[in-house]
């Protein structure tokens, strides 16, 4: 594997989920694959479980880490060419990421929207660049528009935690107090949609998806509806693709609450975190016995080393 950008990037998702879980219950067992090998994780924007998650799993695999915060610590980047560049930006990305590419056998990635302009952000322009002039493999540690080692994660949680062998997923847009990127939900639609699951996605009307991310998903504004016998509910705020990045005060009423959950089957509770507790998810959610989201950024290890693994075999 040189590129992990998208579902559309790997051949049997379920192969791949499988292969994370036996990573997780042997960790050190490819130590050889990673030695004398360097993984660079790129962030642009902050992270917590991006970074720790794959930074553990390169060193399961016996690789050397390097990270830089580009937007903290590196020079401010320049990504039009042939930009005059006399204002802000000190290097362009031309030479950023080929130069990173000297440095590291696989590069990491962290990109997210501006929320402005729809046709860049969903060009992918940062992260695009730097496959093209880094020379080297590339993993997507959240990009514009997608997230998929979250949705590995997830994919890995769900398969890991199923009572039966085709569970019911519903996603459920949720309250937030700002603008949210849509790449979590767009992603885990993607990889949901090529799951053996049954998938719904739940919003108010306004905050549909691109339906390039929602093909076979069966789609409603009646969240009450979507819930009864769901199985997991991914719980996620995300701004209005049309108009793009916009959100609309209201929809408090979306917050999932103990009482919804009991119109589901038990259903086990999933987001991919961080989270604005008693805004996005309520306390008693959070504390109760049916929240699985520690448990799913636990998987974010596994998910990265089965990325990582395969990405090191291709070397
Ligand atoms: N879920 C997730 O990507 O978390 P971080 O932003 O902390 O990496």
């Amino acid at each position: 594997m040189k590129l992990f950008s998208s579902v559309h990037d790997v051949n049997d998702i379920n192969a791949l989920a499988k292969e994370a879980l036996e990573l997780k219950r042997n960790p050190y067992s490819y130590q050889h694959l990673g030695k004398n090998k360097t993984i660079a994780l790129i962030f642009l924007n902050p992270s917590l479980r991006t970074r720790m998650s794959t930074q553990k799993a390169a060193m399961n695999l016996g690789m050397n880490v390097m990270v830089l915060n580009m937007d903290k610590e590196g020079w401010a980047l320049e990504l039009q060419d042939g930009a005059v560049m006399n204002g802000a930006t000190v290097e362009h990305i031309r030479e950023a990421a080929a130069v990173m590419g000297e440095y590291a056998d696989i590069i990491g990635v962290r990109s997210f929207p501006g929320l402005k302009d729809r046709e860049l952000d969903y060009s992918e322009d940062i992260f695009n660049k730097f496959v093209k002039y880094c020379g080297v493999p590339v993993v997507s540690l959240e990009s514009a528009t997608r997230h998929p080692l979250q949705s590995l994660a997830d994919l890995v949680t769900i398969e890991e935690l199923k009572t039966k062998a085709r569970p019911n997923v519903v996603l459920t847009w949720a309250p937030h107090v700002k603008a949210l990127p849509q790449a979590v939900p767009n992603s885990f639609a993607e990889w949901m949609c090529k799951a053996d699951v049954d998938f719904t996605i739940a919003q108010p009307e306004g905050y549909e998806l691109s339906n390039g991310f929602t093909k076979g998903a069966h789609i409603t504004h009646n969240q009450e509806e979507a819930l009864k016998d769901a199985d997991f509910i991914y719980v996620k705020n995300w701004s209005a693709y049309e108009p793009y990045g916009k959100v609309t005060v209201g929809h408090e009423d979306w917050m999932l609450t103990n009482e919804k959950l009991k119109i589901t089957d038990n259903a086990k509770v999933m987001h991919c975190l961080p989270v604005r507790r008693n805004v996005e998810l309520s306390d008693e959610i959070l504390d109760g016995s049916n929240s699985v989201v520690v448990h799913e950024a636990g998987n974010r290890v596994w998910a990265a080393q089965a990325v990582l693994k395969r990405m090191l075999e291709s070397l």
